[in-house]
């Protein structure tokens, strides 16, 4: 595999972002990854080197993705393969959720991917080179989710520009691919943000099971037993 690609990868965190940044950098590419807090990027990937480099980035604001591409290219010399990772759901039905709520969800989803795309275009186009990936979900591809209609959309209008941008772009050597993901979690994060309700789920399941095949004071009995024996 050729390692000599410079990647670019927004929200990287934490989740598939976090994932993905992990994995190039273990197969030997050199990384630049943008989230909000810089810290947390430091705190799990180090700090910058030849292979890496983390960036504190506000998605929505423009400039800040300016700046940021431009010192990716003066790090590495370079930038290759743009993955427009950073977005959230944003659960409520049409009724429900407010003009604010709605608009920040495309400021994330749409217009953040947006300002990556146009910032890092000219770099691409001078080299004539370049792919870019642009995360959209199962539901940009069908929307038939009660309470996800503002999320879909938004992932709906990325699978729709991309479809123009891979037109745009690609007599200038240039990729731009739209991924569907399914449903999947970031099994860490999870079980560090839900660790005591899962405890206490298991304990419930066990006490139920228990209860209900009246194993309770048997049960207690042989533990009583082992702890006395102990
Ligand atoms: N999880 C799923 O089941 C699923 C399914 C289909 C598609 N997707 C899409 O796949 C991508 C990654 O999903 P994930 O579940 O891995 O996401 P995640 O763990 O919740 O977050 C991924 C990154 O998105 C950034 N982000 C989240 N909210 C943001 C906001 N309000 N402003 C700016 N950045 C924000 C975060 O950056 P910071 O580092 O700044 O916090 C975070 O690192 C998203 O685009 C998501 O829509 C997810």
């Amino acid at each position: 595999m050729e390692t000599t690609k410079v990647w670019f990868v927004t929200g990287a965190s934490k989740g598939l972002g976090f994932e993905l940044v992990k994995k190039l950098l273990s197969e030997g590419f050199r990384v630049a990854a943008t989230s909000r807090t810089v810290e947390s990027l430091i705190s799990v990937f180090g700090e910058a080197s030849e292979n890496f480099l983390p960036l504190s980035v506000n998605i929505k604001d423009n400039n800040d993705i300016q700046s940021v591409i431009s010192t990716t290219v003066k790090h590495f010399g370079q930038i290759d393969v743009i993955v427009n990772n950073a977005g959230y759901g944003q659960i409520g039905t049409l009724e429900e959720l407010t003009d604010e709520e709605a608009r920040e969800n495309y400021a994330v989803n749409v217009f953040g991917t947006l300002n990556v795309i146009r910032n890092a275009l000219p770099y691409l186009r001078e080299q004539r080179s370049g792919n870019i990936f642009n995360i959209s979900s199962i539901g940009g591809y069908s929307a038939n989710f009660p309470g996800w209609g503002i999320y879909c959309s938004t992932k709906f209008a990325v699978a729709g520009f991309t479809e123009a941008l891979a037109e745009e772009v690609k007599d200038f050597g240039i990729h731009a691919t739209v991924v569907y993901p399914g449903y999947f979690r970031h099994i860490h994060a999870f079980l560090r943000k839900n660790i005591n309700f899962l405890l206490d789920f298991l304990l419930c399941q066990i006490n139920r099971f228990l209860i209900k095949w009246k194993l309770v004071f048997p049960v207690f009995g042989i533990v009583a037993l082992f702890l006395g024996i102990a």
